[in-house]
């Protein structure tokens, strides 16, 4: 029963904070995939470090991101967490893989163009060979499906050309994953410039609600929202501000928008943005307690990572040594 299900996996970087765009259009689904699936989250450190980190932050983040997953309601009992670098295979998987990589699909990434603009003064080998290590992490595991954002599809597409070669090079080795974009997940946009999506790295911190803000502040960045001179609370995707607002809404409270716009009828733009603020404050408040009580109990969380590691290393041993095996390793019995 156990292998016929199928895996999902996905890697967060322990980089940044979580914004409710990250709750709202990802990690709040995907409890409902527990059951249904075999799922492996990562907190991919090893990724991390292609920018400069500060170590004792990226630390506490890695901690801090296993909490985040565990408070939104990932049941560790049922889904294997783990972090990276306690998982050595994903380091030798990416090497072998890196060599039937070309330069030339990694020069095409886009994310790589990006980032490389935007970290001009260290542009690193890590960074380019980036997405070869998430190749790895997904081959490891045989994922069928993993679920990301619509930016890491190009990823995704290069992990399934290595696997492609490399199936076809020898004999199949690997499953050849597919993108997983649930629908139930809403695109959250950012509250100072609604065309643009939400992101946990803007440099204006009005843009976005970060997991763990303040009652106070999430009711203050909802008050100065970008909305339009209109003054009519009614769904319009030409009217992203208000649109984007009445998505948040909607996902914290069940209402729809027709039940919202009759709700706000006659009423006024400041009326509703404080509902928006303390919908969105009271549903965050169960991951914030949540998440402060892992935090107090880190020995338990270290033996949450202590045993998703394990889980995962035997995993991934099982496909590392079959393709040291093909490629032509010396394998002796130890
Ligand atoms: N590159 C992904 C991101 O920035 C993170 C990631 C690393 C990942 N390894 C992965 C996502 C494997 C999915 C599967 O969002």
């Amino acid at each position: 029963m156990e292998q016929q299900k199928k895996t999902i996996l996905s890697g967060v970087q322990p980089s940044g904070q979580l914004t409710i765009g990250n709750y709202l259009g990802a990690l709040r689904n995907w409890d409902m995939l527990q059951d249904e699936y075999d799922c492996l989250y990562c907190v991919v450190d090893l990724h991390a470090i292609t920018v400069r980190q500060n170590p004792a932050e990226l630390r506490r983040r890695t901690l801090e991101t296993l909490a985040i997953y565990i408070a939104c309601g990932l049941d560790p009992q049922k889904n294997t967490l783990f972090v990276q670098s306690h998982v050595p295979a994903h380091a030798e998987l990416s090497w072998v893989l890196g060599c039937y990589t070309m330069f030339g699909e990694l020069s095409r990434m886009t994310q790589f163009k990006d980032k490389s603009l935007k970290n001009a003064q260290n542009v690193n080998a890590g960074l380019f060979t980036y997405p070869v290590l998430m190749a790895a992490d997904i081959l490891l595991y045989q994922a069928d499906l993993v679920p990301v954002g619509i930016d890491q599809k190009q990823h995704i597409e290069l992990a399934r050309d290595i696997a492609e070669r490399f199936n076809a090079a020898y004999s199949p080795t690997f499953t050849v994953p597919e993108p997983y974009m649930p629908k139930a997940g809403a695109k959250i946009m950012s509250l100072s410039e609604p065309e643009k999506k939400m992101s946990k790295s803007d440099d204006n911190p009005g843009a976005a609600i970060y997991l763990n803000d303040s009652r106070d502040d999430i009711i203050r960045k909802f008050k100065r929202a970008v909305t339009d001179s209109e003054m009519l609370i009614k769904y319009d995707t030409d009217r992203m501000g208000i649109a984007n607002l009445m998505n948040i809404y909607s996902c914290f409270t069940g209402k729809d928008h027709s039940e919202i716009e009759r709700e706000f009828d006659g009423k006024g733009y400041a009326e509703f943005k404080l509902a928006v603020g303390e919908a969105c404050a009271d549903g965050l408040k169960p991951i914030q307690e949540k998440f402060a009580m892992l935090l107090e109990n880190k020995d338990e969380l270290e033996k949450i990572m202590i045993s998703g590691a394990e889980r995962a290393n035997y995993l991934a041993r099982k496909t590392l040594s079959k393709v040291y095996r093909k490629v032509g390793f010396y394998q002796v019995k130890s």
